[in-house]
Formats: structure tokens, sequence, C-alpha cells
């Protein structure tokens, strides 16, 4: 098997089954994501509350995410590895956002970056996009703008804004993006978008109609206890399966039962006398 590129991924554009995407966020669920078979990880600016526990995606820091960029690149052999730009990493000039996009190349060997924002965004694409670096755009509910739309709340859900929507997805497409997230809109506004432009969609919280879907590492596995976001499925409770395992352990500790004798190296009794016979 080889590595996914970029066109690997734009060629999973209107087939007639769709493709999975998650997020991870460090080597070992790196490795595990890979192992699956997904294409392509994620990691998420949403480290800022899946690993930092902050209450949005605004606080996590450049340098915190090329830490975790790396280390999720060390892990997926297969998986292309797509970086997410955090926020004030690419919003204030073309300058900054090709410098920051470049240290998640170069410094935590990423494939792509990606970043938030519509037509306001797409000068900040194009420049990345034209230093060599390829850009999964994301448009629709964008948790950088947590302040802006007043919470996390579904987009394009009037005329209005589901035309400023598909121009969105058209201005991204134009400038270069060789992706789009469509996050929390309408399913048949997504089924819109999805049909009209010529990258691929990948959904979170859009519906079915996307070329792909992504979904949080944390999320689909149960292990994030602070709440479900609406558009999550929980293929497992692994949340719950730790704690019991953890528990499990800290029982058998305070009952001497662990360790056992296989758990460790052993002397002979014979030298332990004479260390002992020595002090
Ligand atoms: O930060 C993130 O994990 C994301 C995806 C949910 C799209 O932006």
């Amino acid at each position: 098997m080889k590595k996914v590129t970029i066109d690997t991924i734009r060629r999973l554009k209107g087939r007639n089954t769709s493709f999975a995407t998650l997020t991870a966020y460090d080597f070992t669920s790196a490795k595990l994501v890979d192992q699956a078979g997904i294409p392509l990880i994620l990691v998420g600016d949403s480290a800022a509350m899946v690993v930092f526990g902050y209450d949005t995606t605004i606080p996590v820091s450049m340098d915190e995410m090329v830490f975790l960029v790396a280390s999720v690149s060390r892990g997926a052999n297969l998986a292309l590895v797509v970086a997410d730009m955090p926020f004030m990493s690419y919003q204030i000039s073309v300058e900054s956002a090709i410098f920051n996009a470049g240290r998640f190349i170069k410094d935590a060997h990423a494939q792509a970056v990606k970043l938030e924002g519509g037509v306001e965004s797409s000068d900040r694409i194009s420049g990345i996009v034209n230093a060599g670096i390829p850009v999964m755009s994301h448009i629709g509910l964008t948790p950088q703008s947590f302040h802006q739309m007043s919470g996390y709340k579904v987009q394009g859900k009037t005329k209005v804004s589901a035309e400023k929507l598909i121009k969105d997805a058209l201005a991204v497409q134009a400038a270069g993006a060789f992706s789009v997230v469509l996050e929390g809109i309408p399913s048949e506004l997504a089924k819109l978008v999805t049909e009209t432009v010529s990258i691929p969609t990948i959904g979170i919280g859009a519906g079915p109609y996307c070329d792909g879907q992504i979904q949080v590492f944390h999320d689909i596995l149960g292990m994030f206890g602070t709440f479900v976001p609406k558009h999550t499925k929980q293929y497992a409770k692994l949340g719950d399966g730790i704690v019991d395992a953890i528990s499990q352990y800290r029982i058998e500790v305070e009952a001497g039962k662990f360790p056992e004798k296989q758990h460790s190296a052993h002397f002979s009794e014979d030298i332990i006398d004479s260390i002992r016979s020595s002090l």
C-alpha cells in the first residue's frame, strides 16, 4: 500500500461510496486510525478541547499544534496528514499564513493544512497553495468564529446564508483548495454544494450527501465526557472501559495482587543474601 496523496483524495470525489476521515492527535492514535484504513487524518484544532481541555478551539497555539502534528506524522504510515491551522495563525496576513503553514510541513511533516473561512479566507488559501502547500478549507459552522456566531449554530439555514455558503465553496475551490469541510449545515444544502463543486466535500453534521465524512477521534470512541455533539455517533464507549481498567489496576495494587512474579526481573536469593551480609 502506498502513502495517500492529495491526488488520491481528489479522486474520491463523486464516487458511489462515501469515504471516512478522522482526527488524531498523537503517535498511538494515528497508528490505530491508519491501521483501520482511514485515508486522511486531520490533526484538528479540536485538540484545544479534547487534548488540552479548553472550552473552545480558540486558545490552542501554533507551538502546541506543531508538537501534536509531528507525533501524528510519525504514526501515520499511509494516511495523508492534514494540520489544522489554529486561530490567529492565518487571519492576520497572507505572509503569516504561509509562514505558519510552512512550519507544519517543514517541522511537523504534515502533507497539507486546513483553515477556516470561505470568500474572506481565499487570499490566504491561494497564498499557501502558491507556496506549494495543499489546503483543505472549512466552511459553514466554523468553530474559531464561536463568538462571531454567538455560539455553535447551524449555518446556511436561510436562503441568503445558503447562497453565501455556495459562494464560499466556489471561492475556496477557485483559490486552489483540494477539498472542503462542510460543518453544521442542512443536509440538502451540503448535497447542493457537493453537486456544485469539483473538489471533494467532507461533512460533519452536514448529512450523508457529502463525498466524505469527518469525525473527532474522542467523539466516535466515546472518550470525551464533557458533551456528545449532535453530529456524532459513538461506535464504542472506550472512556468507560478505560476507567474500569484503571480502577481494576488500582484495586489490584492496593490488594497486593499486582505486580506478580513475572512482572519484574529476579536475583537469586544467594546474591541478595551476600549483598545483605556485606551491608
Ligand atoms: O478541529 C477539528 O477537529 C475539525 C473537524 C471536526 C472538521 O475542524
